[in-house]
């Protein structure tokens, strides 16, 4: 499958917004992730759509929406609006999943479904024919530039084994403490869309692309 860098941009300076986007598209990023925090699912509050409008108007990139927000059916359409092509809910965030991928999916966007690391990967074998990706969290979803998690690896293995087995080649994303040493470790265990923070924004925002794409293109 095509590996794919999605930088995250909470691990962007803000002030320079622009700038590092427009780096990070030239240096060949894939699609650009986008993290929405409420203070609720996670302690902390990101941004939303008022600042996702101002970067819609500066990339043609492929905007995946990560919604790290309690009942996420309330927003899925003013992201949509705000200019999301993919927008991605929590299972643990919402009481009847199947609705919120119908609500994303009548938008005309594609869908995907997140895991914490507490929750068990069987969660996700409902919702197998759902989703256009699923993101295994590899670390606490919350905070930029934590430690990947090695327990991730027999996750994302399971999941991959069991979309083969269904004939399915749906995308798994990783997001959490992806960079050089471990990007090749959740790409051996099946994930092709790796979510990339502050291992792209700090320091030489296209070096570290361009080195994280050799690393999953061998
Ligand atoms: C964390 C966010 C991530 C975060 C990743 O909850 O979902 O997207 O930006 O940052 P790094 O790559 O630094 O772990
Ligand atoms: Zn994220």
């Amino acid at each position: 499958m095509t590996a794919k860098i999605a930088p995250s941009i909470l691990s962007a300076d803000f002030m320079q917004l622009g700038r590092d986007i427009r780096l990070a598209e030239e240096a060949g990023a894939d699609l650009l992730h986008f993290d929405v925090m409420d203070g609720k699912f996670v302690p902390e509050i990101s941004y939303g759509e008022p600042v996702l409008r101002s970067v819609r108007k500066h990339t043609d990139l492929f905007v995946d929406v990560h919604l790290m927000i309690e009942e996420p059916l309330l927003n899925v359409e003013s992201f949509k609006k705000a200019g999301a092509d993919l927008i991605t809910f929590h299972l643990e965030a919402c009481r009847d999943p199947k609705r919120v991928v119908t609500r994303i999916r009548d938008l005309g966007i594609k869908c995907g479904i997140a895991i914490r690391p507490d929750t068990p990967v069987e969660a996700l074998y409902p919702f197998l024919h759902d989703a256009d990706m699923f993101l295994i969290m590899t670390v606490y979803p919350g905070f930029g530039g934590q430690l990947f998690m090695e327990s991730s690896l027999d996750r994302i293995r399971s999941l991959r084994n069991r979309l083969t087995e269904a004939g399915l080649d749906t995308d798994i994303q990783t997001d959490g403490g992806i960079n050089r040493e471990t990007i090749q470790r959740a790409a051996k265990a099946g994930a092709n869309v790796f979510v990339a923070g502050s291992a792209v924004f700090k320091g030489d925002i296209a070096a570290n692309i361009y080195e994280l794409k050799e690393l999953v293109s061998l």
